[in-house]
């Protein structure tokens, strides 16, 4: 049975990650980045098109949502910060809302879920193979978009990072189920399907200003410790909030079985009845009853386990923060690291 409850958000406070929510720590960089971010938006619109109706139809019902837009500010911003005066940032941009786009048709569909951006997923509306498709049509743009910047750098950069992503989506599926998952077989996860897209989209902004390579890894390293603070949130969120702020429901990788950091600690600090409550729950979601969602929040809150991970959050946080210190103080040094603070105080 499926238990863990599925909140609805009223459609007037939707989507937490709509475009026009006020977003303090990333306002910075929104406004820093605001023209060039107004052409990603129209280049992600005009690469949407198809003549196959569908395709536009079932990217738009998730693009038009919004989302935070998190990757491509940040590729915009690396770009600035690095004193690029081309126009290439916007294209890498919009690829790299692309690929994200791509995985999370794919990922709801993996995890089937039930709400992304404050809507219903696309495999909720239309089905899991029109999903998985156009996921794999948004992809196919995305090289199609990284191509037209003519960097093989690029190009490296992007289509490892995309192979890592299905890496880490496929590890974790391994994991899942499994309570002798460790901590380390969740970070190497989190790297892997989150944190290499980020760090991507940061260096790519280094890359395309031709900047020596100290600089090209410093972006390199704040992207990824960014994208690790934010699953990592992320993941915490998924026991801690209330879904409407973040416009999908919480609950969902629990009832999966997926095992995240609140659990793997929660786990590691149980007793032997508690450990045998994770056990069951995670390596046989099926089971779960109507009072197993309640029993785990108290199992979390017990040992502290959300504040434990948001605690990680933070330290990784702090490396993204530290790995800005080699380029000079400036608007576009302080929007990065505000963005930091985003990505960490959105748990609050
Ligand atoms: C969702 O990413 C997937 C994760 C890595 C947790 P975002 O939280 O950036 O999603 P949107 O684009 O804002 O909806
Ligand atoms: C998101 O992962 C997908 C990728 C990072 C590729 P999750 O499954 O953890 O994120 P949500 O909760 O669906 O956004
Ligand atoms: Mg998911
Ligand atoms: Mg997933």
């Amino acid at each position: 049975m499926q238990t863990a409850p599925k909140q609805q958000p009223a459609t007037d406070e939707r989507d937490g990650a709509g475009p026009d929510r006020r977003q303090p720590g990333i306002e910075r960089l929104r406004r820093l980045v605001a023209d060039d971010m107004a052409a990603v938006n129209q280049e992600i619109l005009r690469r949407m098109a198809s003549d196959v109706t569908l395709i536009p139809e079932l990217a738009s019902h998730l693009i038009a949502a919004g989302g935070k837009r998190i990757r491509p500010l940040l590729t915009l911003g690396a770009a600035s910060l690095c004193g690029y005066g081309g126009d290439r940032h916007v294209l890498l941009a919009a690829c790299v809302e692309f690929i994200h786009t791509a995985t999370l048709l794919h990922d709801d569909v993996v995890d089937e879920s039930e709400r992304r951006r404050g809507n219903a997923t696309a495999n909720m509306v239309w089905g899991n193979q029109p999903s998985v498709l156009v996921g794999d049509f948004l992809f196919s743009r995305a090289f199609q978009l990284m191509v037209e910047t003519r960097s093989l750098e690029v190009l490296r950069i992007l289509a490892e990072a995309s192979a890592i992503i299905a890496e880490g989506e496929v590890l974790q599926l391994m994991t899942a189920n499994d309570m002798d998952s460790t901590e380390a077989d969740y970070l190497k996860v989190i790297e892997s399907k989150t944190a290499a897209l980020f760090a991507a989209a940061c260096r790519v902004g280094a890359v395309i200003a031709d900047r020596p390579q100290a600089e090209v890894q410093a972006l390199d390293d704040y992207g990824r410790f960014l994208g690790i603070a934010f699953q990592l949130v992320d993941d915490a969120l998924d026991y801690a909030s209330d879904g409407g702020t973040l416009g999908k429901n919480t609950g969902d990788d629990f009832r999966e079985g997926k095992v995240t950091l609140p659990v793997v600690l929660a786990f590691n600090k149980g007793s032997e009845t508690e450990r045998q409550f994770w056990r069951r729950v995670i390596e046989d979601p099926a089971s779960q009853s109507d009072s197993d969602w309640p029993q785990a929040l108290r199992h979390i809150e017990r040992h502290g386990t959300i504040a434990e991970t948001l605690a990680r959050a933070r330290a990784y946080g702090q490396k993204a923060h530290q790995a800005l210190a080699v380029f000079p103080a400036g608007e576009a040094r302080t929007a990065l690291a505000e963005a930091v603070d985003f990505a960490i105080d959105r748990a609050l």
